[in-house]
Formats: structure tokens, sequence, C-alpha cells
């Protein structure tokens, strides 16, 4: 078995760069001597699309900042001036716009696969975890971006928003005016955000992602099987040391990368060229109409990506209790690692009461999102509404008793991973 290339070390500049500083050792690891499962299928082009989203974000970010104007007064017409008289404006701000949806979309489906395939399960808690600490800056980040544009949308949302940490007992009231800067939304409100906008959270995120990778690259990636590939057989054509069911990231990996990020960048300019407020979801209609607190809109209601929660919020008469089910449910995500004591990892050969339970926790998902974008005065949807609330909370409960209690029936796991061809 032929043994890792062992080409010989750069001579000239680069060779003294990299007697000081490694850096083509430390690319070479992470990529052409990086053994990734041989098996990854679609759901494996998410990670490397959120990257993508998010060198776009930073770079279309940098260039809006370069017109736009935070304060009060000018913000609204800056973004105007740029749709309008700066050359190439509107792309970069509808690029921007779309951005930020496509992130979301890309992100919900990234996690889909990590409950489908149990990429959460031992060894890989603390990636799982710091995925959610990525979801929730990027939820802030997604948040406080609506805000800058200083539409009605903009101003009425951080309204809502800001006013729900009112309901938290004893500092509730404080807390509201020190994240505002003020006793309303206001100009001093809009210069806070714009800096954890464009500076702080930006920060975060990107050493939340690196840190990510960093874990993702200790333990190994999962796969659709739920395989362990560092357990099985060694030695592979490139290394007797890689597991016999690796393959170098680099060429195999970037070259499949490439295929997503075609596809999706054919998506992404379709809906930036032909439908940048995609009806309305990714840019309310709203929002193209300067702030104004004293008209409020007929129905405020966050972006599509919040909605779920913000449905869970208004489907609960207690406006504390609105507020503690909304965070709860994105809290206990962090506890999936520890819910599930299945004893396999990929619902390939998990029970079929998980793949139902599965299945009914991705469509009550996607329906409160539903329901929470809509006026939120109908009924019936009320009780629909707080059905599935009833049916998102359950699905963890279900894989907690479902999986400690013994009660799941699995399929034989194989040794290796399988692949179709
Ligand atoms: C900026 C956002 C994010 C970026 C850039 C990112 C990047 C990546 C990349 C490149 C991978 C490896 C390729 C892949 O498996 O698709 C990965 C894997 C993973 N990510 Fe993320 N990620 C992000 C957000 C999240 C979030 C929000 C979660 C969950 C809460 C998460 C959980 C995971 C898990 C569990 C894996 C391992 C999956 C497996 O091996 O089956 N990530 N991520």
């Amino acid at each position: 078995m032929a043994g890792p290339d062992k080409a010989a070390s750069p001579k000239g500049l680069l060779g003294w760069i990299e007697e000081r500083l490694p850096i083509l050792a430390f690319t070479k690891a992470h990529t052409s001597e990086y053994y990734a499962p041989r098996n990854f299928n679609f759901w494996y082009y998410f990670g490397s699309l959120a990257m993508l989203v998010l060198v776009n974000q930073i770079v279309t970010g940098i260039w809006l900042t370069m017109n736009y104007k935070p304060s009060a007064a000018e913000a609204f017409h800056s973004i105007e001036y740029m749709m309008r008289d700066v050359d190439w404006g509107w792309l970069i701000r509808y690029m921007h716009s779309t951005g930020a949806s496509l992130f979301f979309v890309v992100v919900y489906l990234h996690m889909f696969r990590g409950l489908m395939y149990g990429s959460y399960r031992k060894p890989r808690e603390l990636l799982w975890v710091i995925g959610m600490f990525i979801y929730l800056v990027l939820m802030a980040e997604a948040f406080m971006g609506y805000v800058l544009p200083w539409g009605q949308m903009s101003g009425w949302g951080a309204q809502v928003i800001i006013s729900l940490f009112g309901a938290i007992p004893w500092i509730g009231e404080g807390l509201v005016e020190f994240i505002r800067g003020d006793y309303l939304i206001s100009d001093a409100t809009l210069n806070r955000f714009f800096a954890l906008h464009v500076i702080a959270l930006p920060l975060v995120l990107l050493l939340l992602v690196v840190l990510h990778l960093g874990a993702l690259h200790t333990v190994g990636s999962n796969n659709p099987d739920g395989v362990e590939i560092k357990q099985g057989p060694k030695g592979n054509r490139w290394s007797s040391e890689a597991p016999s069911d690796g393959i170098p990231f680099h060429p195999y990996y970037t070259v499949k990368d490439i295929v997503g990020v075609g596809f999706f960048l054919i998506i992404a300019a379709f809906i930036i060229f032909f439908e940048p407020t995609f009806g309305g979801l990714f840019l309310e209609k709203d929002n193209f109409v300067p702030y104004d607190p004293l008209v409020t809109p007929e129905h405020i209601v966050p972006v599509w990506y919040f909605t779920p929660y913000y449905a869970m919020l208004r489907l609960v008469p207690d406006k504390l209790l609105g507020v503690i089910v909304m965070f709860a449910a994105i809290a206990v995500l962090f506890l999936l690692p520890w819910l599930d004591r299945g004893k396999v990892r990929s619902w390939r050969y998990r029970g079929t009461a998980f793949k139902i339970a599965l299945g009914l926790f991705a469509l009550s998902f996607v329906w409160l999102g539903k329901i929470g974008g809509g006026p939120g005065t109908d009924a019936a949807e009320t009780v629909i509404g707080r059905l599935l609330t009833v049916v998102y909370f359950g699905y963890f409960v279900f894989l907690w008793v479902y999986t400690h209690f013994g009660f799941e029936r699995t399929k034989a796991v194989p040794e290796r991973v399988t692949t179709h061809d």
C-alpha cells in the first residue's frame, strides 16, 4: 500500500516560511490527507454551502457598509440610494438579503441531516453544541441586520422582539431599556445594532465556525450509515494508516462540493435577479416603507426563519410563558446528544417509530412556520398550532423515553459503510 504523498518540502521563500509556520503542512493535513467517509450523499453539501454563504455575507456586507448610514435619519434613504444610484448597489444588497434567507435554508437542512443520521451522538456532542451556538448567533445577527434598513418592519419587529425581554420578572423593564439604549426604539438602538451586526457578531460567528471545523476534524465526519469509519479496518490506496472507508477530502469532496456550489449558485442567482423579495418572504413589503413609530403595520411578523418560534410565542396566551416556550424550543435542541440513547445512529437502521416521530417533528416546524407568518387571528389555526407545539416538544420526550427504556427495535448496522455503486 502506498504511503501518503511525501513530496519534497518546498524550497526558497516558501520553504523559509514553511519552516517557521507550516501552513502547507497544515493545509495538506486537513485536505488531501484528511480522510472522510466515502459514502457522503446530497445531505453533506450543506456544510460547505453554509461556508460559501458566510463568505458572501461578509463580502457583500463590507460593500454595503461603504454606502450605508447607521442613523435613524439617513438609514432608509441610504439604502434606497444604494438601490438606485450606486453602481451595482442593488446587486450587492439583494445578494446580502437573499444570502440571509438562504443561510437559514442551508443551516436548517444541515441541522436536519444531523437529526437523520444521529450526527450529534457521541463523539460529536461538542460539534453539535458549537453548531447550536452558531445557530443562536446567526439568529441574533439576522435579527439585527433586519433592523438596519429602518423600514416599518425593522422598527416594529425590533419593538416586538426587544419588548419580549420585558416579560422577565424583576429585571425585565431595565433590561429592555438597556438593550434599546433609550426609552423607545431610536437612533441609539440602530447604532448599537449596527456595531453588533457588522463587527461583534460576525467575529464571534467566524470564531465559532473555526471551532466547529476544528471539532469536526478531531472526531471525523459521521455519514449516512452512522458507521464509525475510524473503528473499521485501516489502510486504503493512499495511506496504510487511514480508515479503509475513508477517501481524501481533496480532491474527492472538493470536487463534489463544487457541484453543490454550482446548483446552489444557479438557484441563488435566479432569486436575486428575478424574485429578490421572494413574494414578501425574504424582504417583507412593509419594509419598503420608512419606519414610523406612530403608524403600526397591520401585521407584525418576523422573516420566515423565525416564524416557527414566533408562532409558539403567540399561541401561548401568557406573555412570560410564551417567551419561555419560545426559548425552550431552541434550548431543547442543545440537549439532543444526551436525550437520544438509541443503539444506532442513522435513521436507516432505526425503528419505524423514530422515523415517524422525526417526520412529524419536521412537519410541526414547517407548519408552525406557516402559522407564525400569518395574522394569527384564525381560531382553528390556533388550536392546530398548539397541537403542533406539543408535537414539536413531544419529539424530544418521545426520543428520550423510546431510547432510554429500550423500546426501539433497530435493524442490523453493516460493519462497513454502504454505497449504491
Ligand atoms: C455558519 C454555519 C455553519 C457552517 C459554516 C458549518 C460548517 C460545517 C461543515 C463544513 C461541516 C462538514 C461538512 C458537512 O458535514 O456538511 C459541518 C458538519 C457538521 N455540522 Fe455544521 N456548520 C454550520 C452550522 C451548524 C449548525 C447550526 C449545526 C447544528 C446545530 C451544525 C452541526 C454540524 C454537525 C453535527 C456536523 C457533522 C455532521 C456529520 O458528520 O454527519 N452545523 N458543518
